[in-house]
């Protein structure tokens, strides 16, 4: 079956014919894959800047970010059903037995680094027309959302961002609780930085928690990325026009910033005129470059003498992915064109490399394997 692949060592990307996966244990399922995500992790990887091949091979199955149907069940399997849409987590647990967060299924806490994750590290992605996988790894979406269930992955990185979140923020038992409808108050003012899918998935799942929301992002597609964050009520403020001075200024003392875009020296800019409490949410794996001068004296004081959190947080266990799809119903109900302009193009796998290029434009672009 036809599948993108990566040779790191030969430094070649392209469609392969790759062997297709057959049921082998009771409890695996077999999928139909229909939608690809494609994101700045896999442009990395087609960049050979980061992703490792499964052992015993000399390429690696790109794609994470996936939406599938279920062909065929094994006969232990009774989560799943064939005709099921499902998404399918990413990462794997290590098989070290001493790694209690593996043990217990948290892997995104994973403490060796020997984790797998599918499409990325040491194991086949998804970017490829049929899957084999365990039943504990799969997601039911439901039928209504086939057009938009690509997007739950990256949406989970903003739910277990959220979840990490809302433990910090229980120090303040003042704070108001989140209700939809109910108007934001004290720490609920938070800024998103960037305005891809990961920001804008995180500032919708910030507006439906209550958050009064502002992005700032620099950005070619700036009018269309306007457009969807306007929609769901929240700010736009271009990096172009707004240095983060005019930002702090406009969004007022921030109590949250929701980091997307990977950019470290331009996020602890930001770092600096946190509010009082706050919390500070990275997400963005940089690609290493050179030093960047930080003001750190600045950083630590205004931390200790302000209470502020810097938390990073990756990946996503199974029950941040039940949060995205609940919520990814929740954003189509409310700003149904919105939701839908988030998915720039689509692209059959024979031209899987051209969203995949750095100068592939639009917010997110999928490769559409089947239909
Ligand atoms: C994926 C995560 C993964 C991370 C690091 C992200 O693009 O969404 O699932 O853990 O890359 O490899």
């Amino acid at each position: 079956m036809k599948a993108l692949a990566v040779f790191p060592a030969k430094r070649e990307a392209r469609v392969i014919d790759h062997p297709e996966s057959r049921i082998v244990s009771p409890t695996e399922a077999k999928m139909r894959v229909l939608d690809v995500g494609v994101c700045g992790t896999d442009r990395e990887i087609v960049d050979f800047q980061y992703g490792t091949p499964p052992e015993g091979f000399d390429y690696l199955v790109i794609g994470h970010e996936s939406l599938s149907e279920v062909v065929e069940v094994g006969p232990q399997v009774s989560r799943v059903k064939a005709g099921d849409l499902v998404v399918m987590t990413v990462r794997r647990p290590c098989s070290h037995p001493s790694c209690i967060a593996c043990r217990e299924g948290r892997q995104d806490f994973c403490y060796t680094g020997d984790y797998t994750e599918r499409g990325i590290k040491s194991r086949h992605g998804y970017m490829t027309e049929f899957v084999v996988e365990e039943e504990r790894y799969l997601n039911v979406v439901p039928r209504p959302l086939r057009d938009i269930g690509v997007l739950v992955e990256p949406l989970t990185i903003a739910e277990k961002s959220l979840e990490q979140l809302g433990r910090i923020q229980q120090r303040l038992p003042w704070a108001s609780p989140v209700e939809p409808g109910v108007p934001p108050g004290p720490g609920r003012r938070a800024v998103v930085l960037g305005a891809g899918p990961v920001g804008l998935l995180g500032a919708m799942a910030l507006r439906v928690s209550g958050y009064d929301v502002a992005v700032y992002s620099r950005s070619p597609q700036h009018d269309e990325q306007n457009d969807i964050v306007t929609a769901i009520g929240a700010r736009y403020i271009a990096a172009e026009t707004h240095s983060i001075d005019q930002l702090a200024q406009l969004a007022g003392p921030i109590d949250v910033v929701y980091e997307a875009t990977g950019a470290s020296g331009f996020a602890f800019e930001v770092i600096k005129h946190l509010g009082p409490n706050a919390v500070f949410i990275f997400t963005g794996v940089p690609g290493r470059k050179g030093p960047i001068p930080v003001d750190t004296d600045r950083i630590m004081r205004d931390m200790v003498l302000n209470n502020q959190a810097i938390v990073g947080s990756v990946n996503a266990p199974p029950h941040s992915f039940e949060a995205a799809i609940n919520h990814l119903g929740v954003f189509v109900s409310r700003w149904p064109d919105a939701v839908r302009a988030l998915i720039t193009r689509r692209f059959p796998i024979d031209q899987a490399l051209e969203p995949l290029s750095s100068g592939a434009g639009g917010v997110k672009n999928v490769v559409a394997i089947s239909s």
